[in-house]
């Protein structure tokens, strides 16, 4: 992801998350993050066959814990894979950067993406009360242990993800 891709990733961000939307400053700070030596911040974006940006998903690194930022898929591509396939980079550059943990949030009320990760062996390690707002909704806290040796499900190749620095 780069700065050129706020918009439309916005665009999708506030469907996607009606109620917690990133702003345009979140993704600002968080691309800052992405680009110097020692930087903690690994963002990826996944566009169709025309170009458009039909997902897109961000891990912080630091200190040797992972953490998934944020991951989101079009609502049309739902089902295809698409939040598998950008899964599977995070868990890569976890790995990658050696992380012994990737520790993630998901609001208690969203069955989709948990499923999504108990495939790929995340498991549930607590709860936050209260950790999205306004709402007061809880999150489930989800870690999978050894990224860079947890084993990956199969997803399909249909979708090409594009890695600042690096074409995939
Ligand atoms: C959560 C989210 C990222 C999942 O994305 P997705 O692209 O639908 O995910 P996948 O296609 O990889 O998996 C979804 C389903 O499709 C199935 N599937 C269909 N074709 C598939 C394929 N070729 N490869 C892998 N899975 C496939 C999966 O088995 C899975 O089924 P299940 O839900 O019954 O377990 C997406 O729903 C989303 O963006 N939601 C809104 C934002 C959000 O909640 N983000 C998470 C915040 S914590």
């Amino acid at each position: 992801m780069r700065w050129w891709d706020i918009e439309p990733v916005l665009e999708l961000e506030r469907v996607l998350f009606p109620e917690d939307a990133w702003s345009a400053g979140m993704f600002w700070s968080e691309l800052a993050e992405t680009r110097h030596p020692g930087a903690t911040r690994h963002y990826t974006v996944a566009e169709d066959g025309t170009g458009r940006i039909a997902g897109y998903a961000g891990l912080m690194a630091v200190g040797g814990e992972g953490d998934v930022q944020t991951i989101a898929v079009a609502r049309e591509h739902w089902g295809t894979g698409l939040g598998s396939r950008l899964l599977t980079e995070l868990v890569r550059e976890a790995g990658r950067r050696g992380c012994a943990d990737l520790l993630l949030e998901v609001r208690v009320d969203n069955p989709r993406a948990q499923r999504l990760y108990e495939r790929f062996g995340f498991e549930p390690v607590g709860v936050r009360r209260n950790y999205y707002q306004p709402a007061g909704v809880d999150a489930l806290v989800m870690r999978l242990a050894d990224p860079a040796r947890a084993p990956l499900p199969e997803a399909t190749d249909d979708m090409r993800t594009r890695t600042e620095g690096a074409q995939q």
